[in-house]
């Protein structure tokens, strides 16, 4: 099918069936022509919470499909391929987040939203690389857990002054495996650029940054920048974006080894598909979707 055509077919069956499609950041930049609302995790989270749609279809990974119904569970909720998992997420269980837990008692725990819903549930409050930093502080605790980035979770640390931020040594391998010499290179090749990285990098990455902040904040922070070179730091998906949306500057993507692969899976084919058969449907547990629940409202109600 043509690309017009397909996309055609899509908006009418978001018609037909009141869906809507949420698209993230890294998604394939054709993805956002059929997109309602495209952006980062906590954006996405916030117009799955609110929206009147029947069906939400999320084009994006297994965990935000699952945060999508835990907050609107009586809504139909679609992953078009239920291949795409989160590496990250995938890095800490049920069982494993028990033990960590039981090794630091009456200590509250902040889990990132890249997470499984068991996770979740056993968690006091959930945070996005958007608002971690407000979620942690909102707590007004010297000590807490932090599952599973123990990048973000040490970003948090040093954003505040005397929190200890105890964190599960889980990481999203797309950043934990961008060096100083990734920036150091780059910087030697671009000279003016600015460097904007994301969170999930290491402490030593971060360090180098003009700037760091979540997929949306990277964008909004460079659109808003009179500076004309930047040095992205984070998934392909958001030089793409920032390539069509300001083309009077130039983006350098630190490596080409920054695409998360699970994110790539989509297509249009696959937004028509989802619609058209209702696929896949993406259910959570009753009892683990409420306390699941109780943690991502405490996060939407902390400003960002
Ligand atoms: P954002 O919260 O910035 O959208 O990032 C989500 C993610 O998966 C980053 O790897
Ligand atoms: Fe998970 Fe990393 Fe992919 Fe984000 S980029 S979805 S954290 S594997």
């Amino acid at each position: 099918m043509e690309k017009k055509e397909l996309t055609d077919k899509i908006n009418k069956l978001k018609k037909e069936k009141n869906a809507i499609v949420l698209a993230h950041t890294y998604q394939n930049i054709e993805i956002d022509e059929v997109a309602d609302f495209s952006g980062d995790s906590l954006y996405l989270s916030r117009q799955a919470a609110k929206t009147d749609a029947d069906i939400i279809v999320f084009a994006g990974v297994y965990f935000m499909a699952e945060t999508a119904k835990i907050l609107s569970p009586n809504k139909t909720v679609l992953l078009p391929n239920i291949k795409a998992g989160c590496d990250m997420a995938d890095k800490i269980n049920l069982k494993q987040m028990r033990e960590f837990k039981a090794k630091y008692p009456d200590i509250p725990v902040v889990c990132y939203v890249n997470s499984t819903a068991e996770v979740k549930s056993e968690s006091d409050i959930c945070c996005t690389s958007a608002n971690a930093v407000n979620v942690v502080k909102s707590l007004n605790t010297k000590e807490v857990l932090f599952v599973p980035d123990q990048n973000l979770g040490s970003y948090v640390e040093s954003q505040l002054e005397g929190v200890k931020v105890i964190t599960y040594p889980g990481y999203c391998p797309i950043h934990h495996r961008i060096t100083t010499q990734d920036i150091e290179k780059q910087k030697a090749l671009h000279p003016n650029a600015k460097i904007m990285v994301h969170p999930e990098c290491k402490k030593q990455v971060t360090q180098l940054a003009d700037f760091v902040g979540s997929t949306t904040a990277i964008i909004k922070f460079v659109k808003e920048s009179k500076d004309k070179e930047f040095i992205i730091v984070t998934e392909q998906g958001v030089v793409q974006r920032l390539e069509r949306d300001c083309p009077d500057k130039k983006f350098i993507l630190i490596n080409e080894k920054a695409v998360c692969d699970s994110m790539k899976l989509l297509h249009l084919e696959d937004i028509y598909n989802s619609l058209k058969n209702n696929e896949f449907e993406i259910n959570v547990d009753e009892t683990i979707a409420k306390k699941a629940r109780t943690s991502i409202d405490r996060m939407i109600k902390v400003n960002a």
